[in-house]
């Protein structure tokens, strides 16, 4: 088979990785892809490497024509934004073969106000909310919440579309920024205030093939900044899989009113979702909510999960696409997995790029251990980075403590100047004592 891959971060470094260890692929390409994907050999042909070809991951009008010159047989698709544009349903109108939700199912993650819609009218549990396209409403409605809430762009914002506020004065401000300055264009045309939950918040992904939905194991990302959860919102500096702190009564729960619910929402509505569901859920102490829903695999949720996955990520992802996902078991590794993402000194703000990386060949050397880029290139044999997020450390061990310590031991050995990382990831679950689902 001959697949391409669409995307440049850590989640498509794993995808490429995972994917270029099933015995079906012959031939991979990413598009634009990182410096380490480019290294990634083919398992079914040892003697080639996925190629990165200088295509952007929104170049809507390039892709199609890419994938019908190299005859690609899937292409899979790794971000929120080509989703978003509908890169699925291009593709499948010009008869290409491609994995991931199409434009409407993506709606899920690019409209805020679709979501909360619908996850009221099929009795999903989420937080109280409203949806407004005027200011003066909208902050009575934050009012009645003393101003501790969530303000939400609807549409797609780079990730920076949620403003958190803990008083009356901080949520009028966060709707003014977004309805009437416009910070965020017509993305922020309307927005949703959702009350603020307090509690836990972890990640889970669903595989779905329109028809059945198969939950993975849990996982945390590590939105902050800094340790102990301070400091500003990024992409994810961390994550680890399972999370210990759940018992076995809210995943039935998260199961039955979450995911089943969901399934028929989409039943009801006429919508064929084909791809990853990612909620972001609190557990709050009525149970979990749902914060939001994305559409794609969850980056660095991804580089724990898939280097835990036994099953080839084709076979699944072909199944999805046949809608033959009620005859797949997923399998795991009875181990755990823990992601140390190394940042560019600055990130999330501005940072320095072109920084030389020293010690991914002692750190390639250690067992279990992978370390998956993100924002790298290549300049004649050198790796510099070239993004916020640089490497995702990942390690996995029977026990969360000794996946931890691996993925630490590896980063020990990774340097490059002003390189910055939490110290504290699985730091809450190796504090619980709980018993792991
Ligand atoms: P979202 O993009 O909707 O997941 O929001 C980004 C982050 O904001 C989430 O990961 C949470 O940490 C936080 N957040 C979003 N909604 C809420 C809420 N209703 N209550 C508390 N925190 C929230
Ligand atoms: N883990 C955060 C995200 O993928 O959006």
């Amino acid at each position: 088979m001959r697949v391409l891959v669409i995307g440049s971060g850590g989640r498509e470094h794993a995808l490429a990785w995972k994917l270029a260890q099933s015995q079906h692929i012959k031939e991979m390409w990413c598009a634009p892809g990182n410096a380490g994907i480019a290294e990634e050999p083919l398992t079914a042909r040892p003697s080639r490497k996925v190629e990165c070809v200088n295509i952007g991951a929104e170049d809507l009008p390039k892709l199609p024509g890419f994938a019908r010159e190299k005859k690609i047989d899937l292409t899979v698709v790794g971000p929120d934004n080509p989703l978003a544009l509908g890169i699925v349903d291009l593709f499948q109108q010009e008869g290409l073969r491609i994995w991931g939700p199409n434009r409407q199912a993506a709606r899920f993650e690019s409209s805020k106000v679709f979501a909360q819609q619908f996850m009221e009218a099929h009795g999903i549990p989420t937080a109280r909310a409203g949806t407004f396209s005027d200011a003066r409403t909208a902050k009575t409605f934050a009012a009645s919440l003393e101003g501790r809430c969530a303000v939400k762009a609807d549409g797609l914002a780079l990730g920076k579309g949620v403003l958190i506020a803990t008083n009356v004065a901080e949520a009028n401000q966060a709707i003014d920024e977004i309805l009437v300055n416009k910070t965020f264009g017509l993305a922020g045309a309307n927005i949703v205030i959702q009350e603020f939950l307090e509690g836990m918040e972890i990640s889970l992904h669903a595989l779905c093939d329109g028809k059945t939905a198969k939950l993975f194991p849990t996982s945390q990302d590590h939105k902050r900044a800094l340790d102990g959860d301070q400091g500003l919102n990024t992409g994810g500096m961390g994550s680890y899989s399972p999370v210990p702190f759940l018992t076995e009564t809210t995943l039935d729960q998260i199961r039955d009113r979450i995911l089943l619910r969901w399934l028929n929402g989409c039943a009801a509505e006429g919508i064929d979702f084909r791809g990853i569901l990612y909620p972001g859920i609190m557990l709050t102490k009525d149970g979990p909510k749902v914060l939001e829903f994305n559409a794609r695999f969850g980056d660095p949720e991804t580089q724990v999960y898939l280097t835990r996955l036994e099953n080839d990520l084709v076979e699944l992802f072909e199944a999805c696409l046949e809608g033959t996902l009620d005859r797949v078991e997923l399998e795991w590794r009875a181990s755990s997995s823990v992601c140390v993402v190394m940042a560019s000194g600055g990130y999330p703000g501005s940072y320095a790029k072109a920084k030389a990386i020293g010690g991914l060949e002692a750190a390639a050397q250690l067992p279990n251990t992978k370390v998956f880029h993100a924002g790298t290139v290549r300049v004649a044999n050198q790796f510099l980075t070239s993004g916020g997020r640089v490497l995702g450390v990942t390690a996995w061990a029977p026990s969360l403590a000794q996946a931890r310590n691996s993925a630490y031991a590896a980063v020990e050995k990774i340097e490059f100047d002003g390189a910055q990382f939490r110290r504290d990831i699985a730091g809450k679950a190796l504090a619980s004592a709980s018993e792991s689902v």
